[in-house]
């Protein structure tokens, strides 16, 4: 896998993500102040924090679209980004905005692998406006997947779904990242999702990562797991937004709701 580097450093194939000592500052605030973090290929990493904490600038410079003041960052070369909104070209078909810019047979079929693959293939034709919220979210995955990337990169790509949808997105995400085994960076405002899809969880706070946590709660994951909920409260403690109950509670309540919790920040 080829890296590239937005400032001069040492090459490795081993990580999809090499960040050193980067810096992005925004007026006078230091939005990201010195983020060392090394992202393993396959590794499946999601990434927590306030509002305004950073977590879009992190992921912007991630996929190039924005530079650094200081620091290098070194990127997978072949990646891809779904942000919260699907950004499909209405004046497209669903097929073209899978390849987008590119024409052909040769491209259709793959368009349709992808498509096959998010569970749209009915939908090759279609035009984006006949979407739905979720199928058109899942065009967006289709048209990161096909570029076929060694680093995928997830801005809250589930926040305007339902939650029944959410759920299927989940489902989707994770039997893809099964089959191609892409690094992962999933930006959530959701804890439970990032305990639901990954492998570790990064908290982001006043511009550094303020928590760094491997999930080891067993898969498939279920929300009522006492590991999964003792993981939850100590997220929630670090976000700052944990209610006073007791884990056997937060269990409880969990079971009772048949797992439909969810807490946001
Ligand atoms: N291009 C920019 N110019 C000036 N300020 C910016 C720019 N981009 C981001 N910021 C500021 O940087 C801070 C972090 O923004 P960012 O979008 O990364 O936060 P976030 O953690 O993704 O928030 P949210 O959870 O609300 O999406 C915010 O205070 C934002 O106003
Ligand atoms: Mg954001």
């Amino acid at each position: 896998m080829s890296l590239v580097n937005h400032t001069p450093s040492q090459t490795t194939t081993l990580h999809a993500v090499e960040l050193t000592q980067v810096r992005r500052i925004f007026g006078k605030r230091a939005v990201l102040d010195g983020i060392d973090l090394k992202i393993c290929q396959a590794e499946f990493v999601a990434v927590l924090g306030p509002s305004g904490t950073g977590k879009t600038t992190l992921l912007r410079l991630l996929s190039g679209l924005d530079r650094t003041d200081s620091g290098s960052v070194r990127v997978a070369a072949n990646r891809s980004v779904v942000f919260q909104e699907p950004r499909l070209v209405f004046a497209k078909r669903v097929w073209e905005n899978v390849v987008l810019g590119r024409k052909g047979i040769g491209a259709r079929r793959e368009a349709l692998i992808a498509l096959e693959e998010v569970g749209l293939a009915t939908h090759v034709d279609a035009w984006p406006k006949t979407l739905s919220g979720g199928e058109a979210q899942r065009v967006a995955l289709a048209r990161a997947l096909v570029k076929q990337p060694n680093l995928l990169l997830l801005d809250e790509p589930f926040a305007s779904l339902d939650a029944l949808t959410r759920i299927k997105m989940y489902e989707l995400v994770g039997q893809l990242w099964e089959r191609h085994h892409p690094a992962v960076v999933l930006v959530t405002h959701d804890v439970d999702e990032a305990i639901l899809l990954a492998d570790r969880i990064l908290v982001l706070a006043h511009g550094t990562i303020g928590l760094d946590l491997t999930v080891n709660v067993d898969k498939p994951r279920d929300r009522a797991d006492p590991a999964f909920v003792s993981l939850r409260l100590r997220l929630l403690a670090e976000l700052g937004v944990a209610p006073a109950q007791q884990p056997t509670e937060l269990i409880q309540n969990a079971v009772l709701s048949h797992g439909r919790t969810h807490h946001e920040i």
